[in-house]
């Protein structure tokens, strides 16, 4: 399993990092199969797997369910869960309670929180040991103050932007989720910070990348964000479904080749 020593050293050699979102057993199999080098489970589990119109619906108890499970199909991957809305950002003790919680349920490798308001809870947390990764730019949690806007857009914002992810450093975040900035923006804070930054739909020249299983393997979404590169098509799992559908209505499915047969009274052949 790659460590938070091996993403700085991939920063270093400017070798890009990969990160791709998986919130179960199977998926998380997939991304350790593909040689991914970090997971995330994501909060966004809430809109791809649970149904959700966001994210803000989801709980700490979600986050440690779907976290348990992408660690049993990843055990040699790097994961990083997600804080879910209003687990932080109330009170140090309560923050750094939660974070715990998570990073002992699910045994996984770091915890993420978003906004640029948390370096005092991520300072708490390097003190106990509990590694933080950052989300700065769009923070899909605070989707009803900012909605799902680009950020960094303006002289003041961008600035705001690049002093918030010093901060975070300095507090001590293992890392950096840099989500919808200007391309050129993300360029400086990548240059400007010493741990690795992972961008979304943040430009090229971030440190690595992260996506979302479902945009990038076309697995019953509905939208396509601007900076989502389809890869795969699982949508055509609903024609396997509707041929299935289809041959057990006509009799066609099961064939001989599906069924246990009798030979002699009481012996079956598998
Ligand atoms: O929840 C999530 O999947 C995320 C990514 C969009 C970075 O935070």
């Amino acid at each position: 399993m790659k460590t938070t020593k091996d993403f700085y050293t991939m920063k270093q050699n400017q070798e890009k990092i990969t990160m791709m979102t998986a919130y179960d057993y199977p998926s998380a199999k997939q991304v350790e199969a593909a040689g991914i080098d970090m997971i995330l489970v994501g909060d966004s589990l809430g809109m791809t797997v649970l149904g959700y119109e966001s994210t803000v619906q989801v709980t700490l108890d979600d986050m440690i369910h779907h976290s348990k499970a992408a660690r049993r199909g990843a055990p040699n991957t790097f994961i990083v869960s997600d804080l879910p809305i209003g687990t932080v950002g109330v009170s140090i003790e309560h923050d750094v309670k939660n974070a715990l919680k998570l990073y002992q349920a699910t045994n996984c490798n770091a915890v993420k929180a978003e906004g640029g308001h948390l370096t005092d809870f991520i300072a708490a947390c390097k003190n106990i040991g509990i590694p933080v990764v950052a989300h700065l730019g769009l923070t899909p949690q605070s989707v009803g103050i900012m909605g799902y806007a680009v950020q960094g857009k303006t002289k003041d914002a961008a600035e705001k932007l690049i002093e918030d992810s010093i901060a975070v450093m300095k507090a001590g975040a293992i890392a950096l989720v840099l989500e919808a900035v200007p391309s050129d923006l993300a360029k400086v804070i990548t240059e400007k910070l010493s741990i690795p930054v992972i961008g979304i739909g943040a430009g090229i020249d971030t440190d690595g990348q992260v996506l979302v299983y479902h945009d990038v393997l076309k697995y019953a979404v509905d939208r396509k964000p601007k900076f989502v590169k389809v890869f795969g098509d699982f949508s055509t799992g609903v024609d396997a479904l509707k041929q299935y559908h289809q041959e057990v209505k006509s009799k066609q499915f099961p064939t001989e080749e599906y069924m246990y047969k009798v030979k002699v009274m009481g012996e079956i052949n598998d």
